[in-house]
């Protein structure tokens, strides 16, 4: 992975442009990095603050022949080697909240957004985009994301170098892709767990069926988070956001 690297200056989304380039034959492990983005894209149409030359916004191509129900497997295991990769690259107290949110001491440091496009219940390619807040200062975030957002230099006190961090998140990638791809999700669904803030704790979370609140209690075999609500009844969270209460 990351044998192909296509590096901007300003792009509107680094999304956008690798799904230009699978769509003009660029093929697994290209990975596309850019300074800043003018419209970076976050879950659930929201917007990504990208400011220029302080952070890590990349998107990298893959191409698993797994079934399009595997995705959230594929968010999951996009969140373990990012947090590892943090983990050896600064010395930060870090965890992943339910799915893919990597949270310093609960304000979240980076995101991971996960797009495919898929034909006859295949996948025919993901692009993984990842925004990790490296060097931003307090001063660098809008007034309202201040409580919630932080970054690796203010947690750790000291400017990380992008290249470094780059490397050793593709490095864990390929490792844990590679089990994937082998031994399926169990293995990745163990390390998830393991760096995961969510679960025993409890949440509160919107659905299409309304508000449910309860204790994070596991995992499932597709990536989905159980809950067991005040009742004991067990409930599937499969998408959206959730709060730690
Ligand atoms: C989220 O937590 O909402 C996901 C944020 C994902 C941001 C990254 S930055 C690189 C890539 N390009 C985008 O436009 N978004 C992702």
């Amino acid at each position: 992975l990351g044998q192909k690297v296509h590096v901007y200056g300003e792009v509107d989304s680094t999304q956008t442009i690798a799904h230009a380039l699978v769509a003009s034959g660029a093929s697994e492990g290209t990975l596309v990095l850019a300074e800043a983005q003018t419209a970076g894209r976050g879950r659930m149409g929201r917007a990504w603050h990208s400011p220029a030359g302080k952070g890590i916004w990349m998107s990298l191509v893959l191409t698993p022949k797994v079934p399009v129900y595997f995705m959230p497997q594929l968010t999951l295991l996009s969140a373990v080697a990012l947090c590892r990769a943090i983990q050896k690259v600064c010395r930060v107290d870090i965890g992943i909240k339910w799915p893919n949110d990597l949270l310093i001491k609960g304000k979240k440091v980076s995101g991971i957004l996960l797009e495919s496009s898929g034909e006859d219940e295949r996948l025919k390619y993901v692009i993984a985009g990842i925004g990790i807040s490296v060097n931003l200062k307090v001063e660098d975030y809008p007034e309202e994301l201040r409580s919630v957002a932080t970054s690796l230099a203010i947690e750790s006190g000291t400017d990380i170098k992008r290249e470094t961090l780059v490397q050793a998140f593709l490095l864990e990638f390929e490792e844990l892709y590679a089990l994937y791809l082998q031994e399926g999700f169990s293995p990745i669904r163990l390390l998830w767990e393991a760096l995961s803030v969510t679960l025993k704790r409890p949440i509160r979370t919107h659905t299409p069926m309304g508000v449910i609140e309860g204790i994070a209690d596991s995992l499932d075999d597709t990536g989905a988070l159980t809950v067991i609500k005040g009742d004991g009844e067990r409930i599937k969270v499969y998408s959206g956001d959730i709060e730690l209460r």
